[in-house]
């Protein structure tokens, strides 16, 4: 009796052992302050961005929404960081600081907003600003 309920513990514990190394990432020695190493690791409207500093870790941001400026988002790239633990990651496809549009907006350079392309009023968008400076204007 107090047999069976031992292998029963015994048994449940290797399931779970099991489990768990299976369910464990293929990528290793990525340090779990890492949220993400690639875009695709985040949701769907996100993207993987890191920041300028010497340590920065990758987070998962928000996607720019409709009307947010989108001129200073630059080129996805791939590069290497590393921490004062030793620990170095491969990055790829990753952001400085801001996400592109939402995957079904634009960003056109005439107005530099996140646009929604199969919105018509954009093709009747009209400059009347009268500003000639109007696209190097700092709009933050
Ligand atoms: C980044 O790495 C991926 C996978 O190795 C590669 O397909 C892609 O072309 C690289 N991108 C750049 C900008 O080098």
């Amino acid at each position: 009796m107090v047999n069976r309920q031992m292998n029963r513990i015994v048994g449940a514990c290797l399931a779970a052992v099991i489990i768990s190394c299976a369910c464990a990432k293929p990528t290793h020695d990525v340090p779990h302050y890492v949220e993400c190493v690639d875009s695709s690791d985040c949701a769907k409207d996100e993207c993987c961005t890191i920041g300028l500093g010497r340590f920065t870790i990758p987070v998962c941001s928000k996607r720019l929404d409709l009307d947010e400026h989108c001129g200073s988002v630059r080129e996805p790239f791939n590069t290497s960081v590393f921490y004062p633990d030793g620990s170095a990651v491969d990055l790829t496809n990753v952001y400085v600081h801001f996400c592109p549009c939402q995957s079904h907006l634009s960003c056109p350079s005439s107005t530099q907003k996140c646009t929604d392309p199969m919105d018509k009023s954009y093709f009747n968008y009209i400059d009347d600003t009268g500003d000639d400076n109007y696209l190097n204007r700092d709009d933050y």
